[in-house]
């Protein structure tokens, strides 16, 4: 079969303002808990996209009642009770609709529920969820030893439980914060390092139980709760590849407007004014708990860095975003704490190394560590492994000089419409 690909021609100066598509973590988690809640509530600017349809699709299977009013959703919930699905759920490609569903649907008691997604997702590790939410009673079988979709669920009565988090993530973390709605108890999280916070801001949003002390973060179990509108901010992660672009292409000034600003979120912009960014931004208001502004990004010369370790929890979908920074940047750059990236929706760590080398840059891959030789890239095709953001990170690497992206279709995963905007902000194209 022939596979599709776009030819980007070479980037003039990108110039111009724009809101991207809303934030993707804020939408699944937006969805689930107006799936939970009593009488009906609207998600103003959820994103529209392949894994948060995903999502709408399977909670609509379990009882939800969604509806599209233009940009808008519309979400009758459920209660605490959901539905029995008929079917297998699909969770497509979407790794956080997977793990958060699973400590929601644990203590559903007596409903039967199997989940499964797309070749990636059944590849990616799902013990780390399974495996603490057995430790509060759930039932949850799957491949491998019950580590790999698809999954069997068996809703039972759960009890809290304190668990500290083994690798830092924010699924793994809400999967449990989720669960502990339904159990008898205190639930406890204890994150040694810190991910992204957007299901405790919601839980406040929802006037759900929570309490956060340093690292613990605590619920319990919820009384039924009524449905609350709620704003999605733009998402960082995909405003980070424009952000990138203008500061890699001469001449260029974007702004990005609507956008998320969760400190728990923007570690790249700390990395890259440390390799000498020309960026301003700035929080004007708040949605849903959620600080959200502008960013402001001129092109600037970047000089190579060795990246804090404790960042990349910070930036860790932003990690193909920085690589193609440092491909432009003078020098070299190291970026450590990538052990993550491994069982992201490609193996990121190979996939940056693979597309970096395409491109003509020089890169050596460690297990968990990337080191790139920058000083600009040469005309090349990038391969996106089935990965949203790594054809998103490399279409915009090559834009100054021009690049072939194989497949751009796997764009649409998290930003309908991607390419169209970049080709709108290209000045000189
Ligand atoms: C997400 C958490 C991160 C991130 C993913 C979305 C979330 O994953 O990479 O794109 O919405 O909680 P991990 O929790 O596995 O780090």
């Amino acid at each position: 079969m022939d596979r599709a690909f776009l030819d980007l021609a070479p980037c003039g100066p990108l110039r111009g303002a724009l809101r991207v598509p809303g934030d993707k973590s804020v939408t699944h988690r937006g969805l689930m808990l107006l799936a939970l809640s009593e009488g009906e509530g609207r998600l103003f600017y959820p994103l529209k996209a392949g894994d948060t349809l995903s999502t709408a699709r399977v909670l609509q299977a379990l009882g939800a009642e969604i509806a599209e009013e233009g940009p808008h959703f519309r979400v009758r919930g459920r209660g605490l009770s959901l539905k029995e699905p008929e079917d297998v759920l699909d969770c497509g490609n979407a790794g956080t609709l997977m793990r958060l569903l699973l400590g929601i649907l644990a203590g559903q008691e007596g409903l039967f529920a199997v989940l499964t997604g797309d070749a990636s997702l059944r590849r990616r590790p799902m013990g780390r969820v399974a495996e603490p939410l057995r430790a509060m009673g759930a039932s949850i079988e799957g491949r491998e030893g019950g580590k790999k979709a698809p999954l069997a669920v068996r809703g039972r009565a759960l009890n809290g439980i304190s668990y500290t988090l083994p690798v830092p993530s924010a699924q793994v973390k809400s999967a449990l914060l989720l669960a502990g709605l339904f159990a008898e108890g205190v639930t406890e999280v204890v994150e040694p390092v810190p991910t992204r916070d957007h299901t405790e801001r919601l839980f406040r949003h929802f006037g759900l139980p929570l309490e956060a002390e340093g690292p613990r973060i605590r619920t319990r179990r919820a009384e039924p709760f009524p449905a609350r509108d709620l704003t999605v901010p733009g998402d960082f992660s995909s405003a980070a590849f424009f952000l990138v672009a203008a500061l890699v292409t001469p001449g260029s000034e974007v702004v990005v407007e609507g956008v998320g600003l969760n400190p728990t979120r923007t570690g790249l912009l700390k990395v890259l004014q440390e390799m000498g960014a020309d960026l301003e931004w700035r929080v004007l208001e708040g949605e849903a708990g959620e600080p959200v502004g502008w960013i402001r990004a001129r092109y600037s010369p970047l000089k190579g860095v060795s990246v804090d370790p404790a960042l990349i929890p910070l930036m860790v979908d932003e990690v193909p975003a920085l690589a193609a920074a440092a491909a432009w940047a003078e020098g070299e750059t190291h970026i450590p704490n990538l052990s993550e990236l491994r069982v992201k929706e490609s193996d990121r760590v190979r996939a940056i190394a693979h597309n970096l080398r395409a491109l003509g840059v020089a890169v050596e891959e460690g297990p968990d560590w990337l080191r790139i030789q920058g000083g600009g890239v040469q005309r090349g095709e990038v391969e996106p492994f089935h990965d949203h953001r790594i054809a998103m990170a490399f279409a915009v690497a090559g834009l100054p000089v021009g690049v072939r992206v194989w497949e751009p279709g796997w764009a649409e995963i998290s930003y309908p419409g991607f390419f169209g905007d970049l080709q709108r902000l290209c000045a000189g194209s």
